[in-house]
């Protein structure tokens, strides 16, 4: 009986070891032939036209994009300010800094690291259709996984919040005029911010010229003129505010908006979640693809959402679908190991430019910029100074009213106070541009400090 048992027991025991010879043999094959499916065919050619002109040698000091500058059928180079020549190789010794606008390229290096994660490649029959599978205009999935980037930095609640996509924070700032302001009401309502305000959005106001909305100015004036009773004003909080820096509050305290373009860590110590009831993001200041287009705002009240919504539906059909498969990989590079690369690397960059500013500037007594307040930092569990995308320059002298004036004398050009309805003794310097930019500023800077002191020596 026990050899009778023995037989069997061999018997299945060499049955279940052919069994699993054959089973791993035959999935041995069938993951061969995946890997033979999975070989590129239709995507090869587009991979080999970007990695060509991605391997477009600019020294550096610019980029050659596919449906930018074309030479002879061939992409050539688009140097940063102040280089030239067919690769970008030539400085140019008499440039101007130009440090007007907020084109956050400084980032641009981030992302030349991480280019295998980040990039995508585009079917011709991408998305054709106007909707997503579940009739929306909006990627489910891309609204996870910013919700998961604001839980992550904790600069923002969404939890039990309605998000609507728009193309930047720019077409958001007038979809939430739109949202807020009454319909029905015999007056417009009275749009305002505090000076020193970012100029979109009285530009904005006044170009659509609407029935429901007007631009009314600064929010101090108005409080001190008693002007808001029994009004309906809408007010604008830019924080960290264009141009200065700060982290604002309303000053009016009834409907808001806030502008939390620059509420990152690389700029500002998150001091905890914004739980406001219309809070606007937006991608060009949190990642610096400004060209991208893509913006998202945060709303408390479902009836503001369904206003909003309806606007940017019926103003455009919604967003670009290339854009929210592109803004969907970006993030999923931006919240790896939490945020910490990204962030930690745009934020090293900032405080740099920030510690050798402020080492010029410690030496002038006929320039300031704005005083720096540390705060404690939840991200980063610290206390940090901020680092913002912009230095607010005051010119001390009596005789330099006009601001900009001076630095233009001294081939240094940035935005005028005028522009930010302050005054003209102000002047505000992108900070955030390409690092070769951000050298000749410093340049410029240096030299204009130095014939204040009379030594370059002491510089
Ligand atoms: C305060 C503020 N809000 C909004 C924007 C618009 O950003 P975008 O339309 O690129 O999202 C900017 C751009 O500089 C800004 O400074």
């Amino acid at each position: 009986m026990k050899k009778y048992c023995y037989g069997i027991c061999l018997v299945i025991s060499i049955t279940i070891n052919i069994l699993l010879s054959i089973y791993i043999y035959a999935g041995g094959e069938k993951n061969q032939d995946i890997s033979h499916q999975l070989s590129l065919t239709w995507s090869e050619k587009a991979a080999a036209e970007a990695e060509a002109v991605a391997a477009i040698s600019c020294s550096g000091h610019g980029r050659a994009f596919l449906e930018g500058l074309i030479y002879d059928g061939q992409p050539v180079c688009e140097c940063y300010d102040c280089y030239g020549g067919p690769d970008c190789s030539e400085l140019s010794p008499e440039c101007v800094a130009d440090a007007d606008s907020g084109d956050p390229i400084f980032l641009e290096p981030f992302w030349m690291q991480n280019v295998a994660d980040s990039s995508i490649l585009i079917p011709g029959w991408h998305r054709m259709s106007y909707q997503y599978d579940d009739y929306t205009l909006m990627s489910t999935e891309l609204e996870y996984y910013i919700r998961k980037l604001h839980s992550i930095v904790g600069n923002a609640i969404t939890e039990g919040r309605y998000m609507v996509f728009g193309v930047g924070s720019s077409q958001l700032l007038t979809a939430a005029l739109y949202a807020l302001s009454s319909e029905n009401s015999s007056s417009p309502s009275n749009i305002l911010a505090t000076i020193p305000y970012y100029p979109m959005y009285k530009g904005q106001t006044v170009l659509f010229n609407s029935e429901n909305f007007e631009f009314g100015g600064d929010t101090n004036s108005w409080q001190s003129n008693n002007s808001t009773n029994n009004m309906d004003v809408i007010e604008f909080v830019t924080s960290p505010n264009n141009p200065d820096g700060e982290l604002k509050k309303s000053v009016l305290g009834g409907k808001t908006i806030y502008d939390h373009a620059y509420f990152w860590p690389h700029f500002t110590p998150i001091p905890g979640p914004s739980d406001r009831d219309l809070m606007i993001f937006t991608l060009s200041k949190l990642s610096g693809h400004a060209g991208v287009r893509f913006g998202w705002v945060i709303i408390k009240d479902k009836e503001v959402y369904e206003k909003l919504s309806k606007y940017i539906t019926v103003a455009d059909l919604g967003i670009s679908k290339d854009t929210q498969l592109r803004v969907l990989k970006l993030l999923k590079v931006v919240i790896e190991k939490d945020g910490k690369p990204l962030f930690e690397f745009a934020y090293n960059i900032m405080k740099d430019r920030w510690d050798r500013l402020t080492c010029i500037f410690s030496k002038s007594t006929r320039f300031s910029i704005q005083k720096r307040h540390p705060l404690h930092c939840n991200f980063y569990n610290e206390t940090r100074l901020p680092s913002p995308a912009y230095a607010w320059v005051k010119c001390e002298r009596e005789e330099d009213d006009d601001c900009g004036a001076v630095l233009e004398a001294s081939k240094i050009i940035g935005r005028s106070g005028s522009t930010f309805s302050a005054k003209n003794r102000y002047t505000r310097l992108s900070l955030i541009k390409s690092q070769d930019d951000f050298e000749m500023l410093l340049l410029r800077l240096t030299e204009l400090v130095s014939l204040e002191i009379g030594s370059v020596e002491t510089m």
